[in-house]
């Protein structure tokens, strides 16, 4: 199994951890709900669901296309990325939950960017890995 495959299902499987306490915060305090929703469902959805499909993805699909992966150095570079903009996005969420004002909206665009870059280049490497 490839470095960036163990590091996403590993961090996949925090980030449920993260997610779920999260789940719980707000289920038994519903007051938290406001800061804690969006981060809930990302650490969740983006952290969990995504990062564990990336490092399946990437073990798997070049194993069906008999050739390796297009880049594992674009993988691993995907993979700080999703780190940096997920943890970025879910510290400053909490944070709106405390705080307001235009300067938070603006690092929160920042991370989401940066998430979205990630992405990108997740679709990028295993394009190029599928492609004849
Ligand atoms: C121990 C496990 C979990 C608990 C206790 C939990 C609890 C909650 C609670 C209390 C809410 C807020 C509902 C409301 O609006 O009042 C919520 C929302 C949400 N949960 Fe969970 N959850 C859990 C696991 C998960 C998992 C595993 C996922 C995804 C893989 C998930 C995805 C979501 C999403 C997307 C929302 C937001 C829905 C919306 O936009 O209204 N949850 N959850
Ligand atoms: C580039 C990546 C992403 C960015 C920048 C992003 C950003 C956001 C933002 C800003 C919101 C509104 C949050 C609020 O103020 O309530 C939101 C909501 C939501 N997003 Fe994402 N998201 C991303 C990826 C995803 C993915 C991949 C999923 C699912 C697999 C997802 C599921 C949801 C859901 C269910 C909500 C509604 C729940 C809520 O109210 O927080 N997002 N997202």
């Amino acid at each position: 199994m490839s470095q960036v495959t163990l590091l996403s299902l590993r961090a996949g499987l925090i980030y449920l951890t993260a997610g779920i306490l999260a789940g719980l915060g707000m289920a038994f305090e519903p007051n938290w709900l406001p800061f804690l929703l969006a981060p809930h469902a990302h650490l969740n959805l983006v952290g969990f669901v995504s990062l564990v499909i990336f490092g399946v993805a990437y073990h798997i699909l070049p194993r069906f296309r008999g050739r390796p992966l297009w880049s594992d150095s674009l993988a691993l570079w995907q993979f700080r990325l999703a780190n940096v903009g997920l943890v970025g996005l879910v510290v400053v969420w909490i944070a709106k939950g405390f705080y307001s004002g235009k300067m938070l909206d603006h690092i929160l665009g920042t991370f989401g960017l940066v998430l979205t870059v990630s992405f990108i280049l997740f679709v990028v490497n295993i394009w190029k890995t599928l492609e004849e």
